[in-house]
């Protein structure tokens, strides 16, 4: 992991990298003078450096050991910042870098920073067996400010944090094996942590996560997450879709691709590291977190298309695809939660790849029960700098979920308009909760490393959830 602090502006650099903006046509960025008037501009031209956004370009310097330029383009905007600093730590050939692009006169460039350098710095090696990917040990921002830094740090390891959980093979995260992860990290958070075993999620009646888990020899889980500081008003309720694997179930998927559907649990992932990081910055919000966990597998026992089944509240189930097996432990995370009264609840899921088919790779699905829910979503997305859209509940569509012999079935017959169908199946189970629904399908993998993306798992959602909770103030 790559440590990241504060130096003084006047740090000795020898032996460093000094990684420095430069803005669109080679105009140096703040800071950048300096570094940019010593450039061979021979150079720059051969390099075909001019500054936009995701060039990076290493030249020798002369009291560093070398000078990474960071293109910026027009505007040395955050988004440019965060997406360049993980560009350039990336290339460091040295185990010190030095950068001053924390003082470019921008508000929340420092924060960008230290996210480019944390996220873009993320390396998954619990698999390899020899060295570092990266050659930068450390980050020295000059003139940073350390309580900035520390804060921002808190996100970008749960950030880190669920993209491990995420990264890591089905075989090494059996329900289980990932509840017990996740206590590890929540208890040293101060959380307090509740593991439902199979037994406890039969006598609770969670008829739906049961019969999900029903086709697999690794028996389920249900973890509960509780932070709840003195004084808090708000109260917020997570809920994050756990499938450790989903191989479809008997409607089994195609070979193609499935090793991705490790991923499916990145829901349960981003929600308990967000609840994490909420706490750990202690911020005045009550959270309590469900996260069903288990396979969706193809043993003796396993769940069949035709199959109803009775989740703890709300309508019952007719399975007619058991490929669309989130939306069912989902509708009984989502009972459980209620049970706690929050005023808001958010669930996170890798749900449809209809939501990907719409909106890409990069950009996840947001449905609210009101505007406003999903306004307060969007809002905080765009502080955070990850890319959410706004999709309807369209209400007619309802009717294609009816069963003929249950109250709900859990796919609509129809190809199309899958994501809007999946979240409206939720909708029952939120009831009349304010809630807000976040399909991840699409970005919850990078299948790119650029900027502070790494190619692998993204652990999008983390960052909008904690500064969700950041607005949070009050009872509303
Ligand atoms: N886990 C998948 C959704 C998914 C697809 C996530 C691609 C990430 C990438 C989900 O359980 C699923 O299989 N959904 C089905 C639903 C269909 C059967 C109605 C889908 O999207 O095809
Ligand atoms: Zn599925
Ligand atoms: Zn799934």
């Amino acid at each position: 992991m790559v440590e990241i602090k504060t130096v003084p502006p006047d740090v000795d650099l020898s032996g460093a990298s000094l990684i420095v903006g430069v803005l669109a046509d080679t105009q140096p960025a703040p800071g950048a003078e300096e570094a940019l008037a010593g450039a061979d501009p021979m150079l720059l031209e051969l390099a075909k450096f001019e500054g936009k956004t995701g060039q990076v370009l290493t030249l020798p310097h002369d009291q560093a050991k070398s000078v990474v330029f960071v293109g910026l383009g027009e505007e040395p905007g955050f988004e440019a910042i965060r997406a360049g600093m993980g560009n350039a730590i990336r290339v460091v050939k040295t185990e010190r870098a030095v950068t001053n692009l924390n003082q470019i006169p921008l508000d929340g460039a420092e924060r960008a920073v230290v996210e480019g350098a944390a996220l873009g710095g993320y390396q998954f090696r619990n698999y390899k067996t020899e060295g570092e990917a990266l050659a930068v040990e450390t980050v020295e921002l000059m003139g940073g400010d350390e309580a900035t830094i520390g804060e921002v740090l808190v996100t970008t390891e749960a950030t880190n944090l669920a993209r491990d959980w995420v990264n890591t093979p089905a075989l090494d995260k059996a329900p289980e094996t990932l509840a017990e992860l996740i206590r590890a990290q929540a208890e040293a958070a101060g959380l307090t942590v509740e593991i439902w075993d199979e037994s406890r999620i039969a006598t609770e009646e969670l008829g739906a996560l049961l019969g999900v888990a029903a086709g697999s020899d690794r028996p389920p889980r249900l973890v509960v997450l509780e932070y709840q500081p003195e004084g808090s008003g708000a109260h917020l309720g997570l809920v994050g879709k756990g499938i450790t694997f989903d191989s479809g179930g008997l409607s089994l998927k195609t070979a193609a691709f499935m090793e991705e559907m490790k991923d499916d649990m990145s829901g349960a992932a981003v929600v308990s590291a967000a609840t994490i990081a909420i706490a750990r910055l202690a911020l005045p919000v009550r959270v309590t977190t469900v996260v069903p966990l288990t396979d969706n597998a193809v043993g003796g026992k396993a769940l069949r298309p035709g199959d109803i089944l009775r989740p703890v509240a709300g309508p019952t189930i007719e399975v007619l695809n058991t490929d669309a097996e989130g939306r069912l432990i989902l509708a009984d995370g989502l009972g459980v939660v209620r049970r706690y009264e929050p005023d808001m609840i958010v669930d996170v899921a890798t749900l449809t790849g209809a939501a990907r088919v719409a909106l890409g790779d990069k950009i996840a699905a947001v449905f609210g029960s009101d505007s406003d829910v999903a306004a307060s979503i969007l809002q905080a997305a765009s502080r955070a700098g990850e890319h959410f859209w706004e999709m309807p509940l369209f209400n007619e569509y309802k009717k294609s979920i009816e069963s003929d012999i249950a109250d709900l079935k859990n796919i609509s017959g129809s190809r199309y308009g899958g994501a809007i169908t999946a979240a409206l199946f939720l909708s029952s189970y939120a009831d009349d909760s304010k809630w807000a629904h976040l399909d991840i399908a699409g970005p919850a993998r990078s299948r790119e490393t650029a900027g502070e993306q790494v190619k692998g798992a993204s652990g999008i959602g983390v960052r909008t959830l904690v500064e969700l909770a950041r607005g949070l103030v009050g009872p509303s």
